[in-house]
């Protein structure tokens, strides 16, 4: 449980919003434990038929809690963070992200494990991985590269480079982007009932079946990439960073 997760089951789908606007919806350890419990359950429960994963119309989250990350880092393969990307990463049922403004770090990492990503046009998204001495996470070094090619994903994983909706859109990284926060989270709304309508099973093997091929490379990958950024966060380089972020100012990667 978490005061900063609300949940909300109605009609067969069931409303995961991340809810902590002072901190631009930053994930701490008990806001994935929670998402972590709630897809669990919802692949268990036979009245959830889809699930939307959503911020707020302003919002989706500025990434991991940067604090957590300096004062409590994760370690690897135990740590909340991991149980949550392995709960979406695992689930059954089809998941709809509904991004609006900031999607950073994870917050865009995550969209690559969903089955429908709907955008508001001027949503920023952002991987700053290396910028933080940190490195890609849950398979998007395997994935980014293979959707994007090699130039693009290097721009947005090796630079760190932010990008809009419209061109995640554009890209493939989501289905569609849409005029404002309001109509994005209404799109991945209605999308989401779509499935409460169709065969059930019928639904979960198909996803199965799409996300069959190169799964065991991609698990072997995000195990690789989990045990390099537990190391990373634990490094100058991210001490560095982290502070800066605390401190309001540049780091300064001069001295390494
Ligand atoms: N972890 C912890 N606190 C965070 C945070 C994060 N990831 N992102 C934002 N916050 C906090 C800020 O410190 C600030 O707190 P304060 O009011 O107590 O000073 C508050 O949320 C508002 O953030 P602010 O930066 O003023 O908002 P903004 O609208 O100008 O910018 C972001 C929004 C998301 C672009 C910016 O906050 C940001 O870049 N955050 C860091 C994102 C990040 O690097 N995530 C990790 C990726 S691995």
């Amino acid at each position: 449980m978490s005061e900063h997760i609300h949940q909300l089951s109605a009609h067969g789908v069931l409303t995961l919003r991340m809810q902590r606007p002072d901190k631009k919806n930053a994930l701490t350890r008990a806001m994935y434990q929670a998402l972590a419990e709630a897809l669990k359950q919802a692949d268990e429960d036979r009245e959830v038929r889809a699930i939307v994963l959503s911020g707020s119309d302003v919002c989706f989250t500025s990434g991991n809690d940067l604090n957590d990350f300096l004062l409590a880092p994760p370690s690897g393969l135990n740590s909340e963070v991991f149980a949550f990307m392995q709960a979406l990463f695992e689930l059954r049922k089809p998941v709809v992200a509904a991004v609006c403004g900031a999607a950073v770090g994870i917050g865009t990492t995550l969209l690559l494990h969903c089955d429908l990503v709907y955008v508001s046009r001027d949503a920023q998204l952002k991987m700053p991985f290396v910028n933080l001495g940190l490195c890609p996470e849950y398979g998007s070094s395997l994935i980014l590269p293979r959707l994007l090619g090699h130039a693009k994903a290097s721009e947005l994983l090796l630079l760190g480079q932010s990008f809009s909706g419209e061109q995640a859109a554009a890209w493939g990284i989501a289905n569609e982007a849409l005029a404002d926060g309001a109509a994005t989270l209404a799109k991945a709304h209605e999308m989401a009932l779509r499935f409460t309508r169709l065969a059930p099973s019928a639904v979960i093997d198909s996803k199965r079946l799409m996300r069959a091929p190169g799964r065991e490379e991609l698990r072997r990958v995000i195990e690789e990439e989990g045990a390099l950024f537990g190391q990373r966060l634990r490094s100058p380089e991210a001490i560095e960073a982290l502070t800066a972020f605390m401190q309001r100012r540049e780091p300064d990667f001069s001295r390494f």
